[in-house]
């Protein structure tokens, strides 16, 4: 039997509840299908913090490089200070594991939990790539005589052509996988009978960001047109994206973008689908250790009251089996989820399901 070491990281609030379900689902699954999953569990969060005084070991990166795949509670902790945990936690991770993509689909379960008139789950169904090691997130920039009234603050956009590229490339790659599995979503009749069978969405703004658009913009078309002929190359404004998301969800099938667009857009995009309940991502390096999380955040006022929904993680779980290719495995969590949003809960939001976060999670489990 195949076995998969796992590491866990329940982090802060409501983290270690949903990552309880998660688990809960994983190893039902797994039993199913036949592997097995063997957790080791990190501590890394604010409580260590507060009591130890450091935010990650150094060796933490290290460690977790032992394991395909780690699975991500939440982090944030309202005695910390904003920036604190984010910056010294999950994207110190990001960066030191080079998990150069953030992936999160977006598809609607069920059109009663969609905020947009009319929407139905066939109208959103598609997927931001997000590039996740580069742009406004790298730290570079700074002040000059701060705190005076001359102070001048600096925060730049890294892009490298490395890194474009690989996440662009990573981008049709994906577009061209997803088309086994997928409807046509995005393409009208004529692109199908030009034989283009997926659609890439380059996000950007390429009308003000004359340099870092720019190389995006080139990378994008010269990439495509050389490997993925079969792919339709669009093109979105971000602004535009926000209007469209809510307005033609339909037209999008994978959108790609830099990490600051992609962090923007994928709160709207969480929002379309249903709500932070049931929002999931993956940080993933493909040639390495792969970060699976709820983009709820830690919901500390629900900490402990058995509310906050565990869908989120749930389906962080899935991505992660996916991940490891346990492709059916992966596919029977989403279809178990889609039956209990479906057939049982009354909403996605804390506290209004109907049922606790531990019901959820058996529901879940036992519709496998
Ligand atoms: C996300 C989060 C993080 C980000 C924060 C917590 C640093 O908002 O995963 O989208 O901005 O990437
Ligand atoms: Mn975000």
């Amino acid at each position: 039997m195949k076995r998969y070491p796992i590491a866990v990281i329940g982090g802060d609030g409501t983290g270690p509840e949903v990552v309880r379900e998660a688990v809960k689902v994983l190893d039902a699954t797994a039993a199913r299908f036949n592997f097995g999953l063997d957790y080791t569990y990190f501590d890394f969060g604010g409580e260590r913090y507060l009591r130890t005084g450091e935010v990650l070991p150094d060796t933490a990166a290290h460690e977790l490089r032992a394991f395909p795949a780690i699975l991500l509670g939440a982090i944030g902790h309202p005695n910390v200070k904003p920036g604190i945990l984010e910056k010294g936690i999950l994207l110190r991770l990001r960066f030191e594991l080079e998990q150069y993509i953030n992936l999160r689909p977006v598809k609607l379960f069920d059109a009663r939990f969609c905020p947009l008139k009319d929407k139905r789950p066939e109208d959103i169904d598609f997927v931001v790539v997000r590039e996740n090691n580069e742009g406004l997130y790298t730290g570079a920039g700074g002040f000059v005589f701060k705190g005076t009234p001359h102070e001048v603050a600096v925060q730049e956009s890294v892009n490298t052509r490395r890194g474009v590229e690989r996440c662009l490339r990573y981008a049709f790659d994906y577009a061209r996988r997803r088309r086994a599995q997928q409807p046509w979503q995005g393409l009208r009749p004529d692109d199908l009978a030009a034989g283009r069978k997926a659609q890439l969405t380059l996000c950007g703004k390429t009308n003000v960001l004359t340099y870092a658009f720019d190389l995006w913009e080139r990378a994008f078309h010269e990439i495509g047109a050389a490997g993925y002929p079969d792919i339709k190359r669009d093109y979105a404004h971000v602004d535009a994206t926000t209007m469209w998301f809510v307005k033609n969800p339909e037209w999008f099938d994978v959108i790609v973008t830099d990490n600051m667009f992609g962090d923007i857009i994928t709160d709207l995009g969480a929002m379309i689908q249903g709500g932070m309940g049931i929002a999931a991502g993956g940080n993933i390096n493909p040639q390495g250790t792969s970060m699976f999380e709820p983009i709820g955040g830690s919901a500390p006022k629900y900490t402990g009251l058995g509310v906050i929904n565990p869908l989120a993680a749930i389906c962080a779980g899935q991505m992660l089996l996916e991940h490891l290719g346990e492709t059916q495995a992966a596919t029977a969590i989403e279809n178990a989820v889609v039956g209990v949003v479906r057939g049982k809960l009354a909403s996605l939001a804390a506290g209004k399901m109907g049922f606790s976060t531990s019901q959820v999670g058996d529901l879940v489990a036992a519709s496998l």
